[in-house]
């Protein structure tokens, strides 16, 4: 028997499979790999005047005074609420670990929101159904707890800031119609800025200080028992790249797309790794704002560090300007930057183009976005321990 076509199959069999093994399985799963990872808020190549930047950065030498690494360190956790759990009793338990956090106005009138969307529904439920079959004990229990809420919310809760309010009906997890809103002191129209925080709506049960350890036994609480919903936020514990503005420390993920990575060596000036949240901080909405004032105020400082009066180690880099020196009453024209040193000079500068690249590079050194294996730490002055 001719057994040739059966190890040609054989053979082609095994290639194909060895193919498949380790050159189109791992293929796909690469291909879906980004670099981009950073929390819906990717870290992107430069492009433009930020991408020439980083060459004029790297002939100034500027990475031999400043680095581009915010350090990090240890942080605790701050445990924050996000929706309570239907049962008050474990709720309370497994919040006050830490504390007495249940004894704060969100965690009490969050539960009285509950009490009274439950009391809303079982109205609603024997409203729904014919007269005849009206169980009456639940409708005067429903309006009992209705008035009584409402009467609450009145009496202990009056005078505290809408903010409060508004972060509990959040952290409730309810939803009212309008006329029970306005009964009930809450707003019954409401702004973005309100509707924004129902829905970012979260309160610390734990006050930063605790490592994982600490609020491991709550977490496990909260999520089996309590059924509550919650997020963790990291909190730097004394680091000094955080205490001068720095969201989160410095990864490798930051210089991914660095033609050069000029990590720098040296702190004889600061950081520059959150340069750009100076320069153009972000909105609430996440987006840099840009304003002429910054700007220029990077220009000048870049053209004479010491032209406000204080003395700086950082040589002036005049030559990345055009200059044209005011008389007594000159005044700049538009696209021009005034000047004026006391007891010294008053120039006009404008910004060539290596000025401005910089100063786009400047702004795209920026660590106010997470990635995940460097989260957003915030720095608590002081630890409070109610
Ligand atoms: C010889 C060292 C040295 C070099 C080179 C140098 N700097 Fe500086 N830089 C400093 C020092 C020191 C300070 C702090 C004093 C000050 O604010 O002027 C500083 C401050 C700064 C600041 C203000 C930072 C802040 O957060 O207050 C910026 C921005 C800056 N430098 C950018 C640059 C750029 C861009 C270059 C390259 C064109 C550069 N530096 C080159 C030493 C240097």
């Amino acid at each position: 028997m001719n057994k040739s076509p059966w190890i040609f199959l054989g053979v082609l069999f095994a290639l194909s499979l060895s193919w498949w093994g380790m050159v189109y399985g791992p293929a796909s799963q690469a291909n879906n790999l980004s670099p981009e990872l950073g929390a819906g808020d990717p870290l992107r190549p430069r492009v433009g005047l930020a991408k020439q930047g980083e060459q004029v950065y790297r002939e100034n030498g500027c990475y031999y005074c400043h680095t581009r690494a915010a350090t990090g360190g240890t942080f605790g956790y701050e445990i924050q609420i996000t929706q309570l759990g239907d049962d008050r009793q474990l709720n309370a338990e497994a919040v006050d670990q830490h504390g007495k956090y249940s004894e704060k106005s969100v965690f009490q009138k969050a539960y009285s929101y509950k009490a009274v969307a439950k009391a809303a529904d079982a109205l609603k439920a024997e409203q729904d159904k014919k007269p005849e079959e009206w169980d009456e004990e639940k409708i005067q229990d429903a309006n009992a707890t209705l008035i009584s809420t409402i009467g609450l919310s009145n009496d202990i809760f009056r005078g505290e800031a809408e903010d409060v309010n508004l972060v509990a009906y959040g952290v409730s997890g309810v939803n009212f119609e309008k006329d029970l809103l306005a009964q009930l002191g809450l707003p019954a129209e409401m702004n973005t800025n309100q509707v924004r925080l129902i829905k970012e709506a979260s309160f610390p049960v734990t006050d930063g200080s605790q490592s994982w350890e600490d609020i491991e036994g709550t977490i496990q609480k909260l999520k089996d028992k309590a059924g509550a919903q919650y997020k963790l936020q990291p909190v730097a514990k004394k680091w000094p790249d955080v205490q001068k503005g720095a969201r989160r420390q410095s990864v490798s993920r930051d210089f991914l797309f660095d033609e050069h990575v000029m990590v720098g060596v040296m702190r004889l000036g600061p950081d520059l790794s959150s340069q750009g949240s100076f320069i153009a901080p972000l909105d609430k909405n996440g987006f840099p704002v840009n304003t002429l004032e910054a700007d220029n105020k990077f220009y000048k400082h870049l053209y004479d560090p010491q032209w406000d009066g204080q003395s700086s180690h950082m040589p002036p880099f005049r030559y990345l300007f055009k200059e044209r020196i005011l008389g007594k009453n000159e005044q700049v024209v538009s696209g021009e930057i005034e000047i004026e040193k006391k007891d010294s000079y008053r120039v006009a500068i404008t910004p060539t183009a290596k000025a401005r690249a910089l100063l786009e590079y400047m702004k795209s050194l920026r660590n106010d976005k997470e990635l995940p294996e460097a989260p957003l730490v915030i720095e608590r002055k002081q630890a409070s321990a109610e």
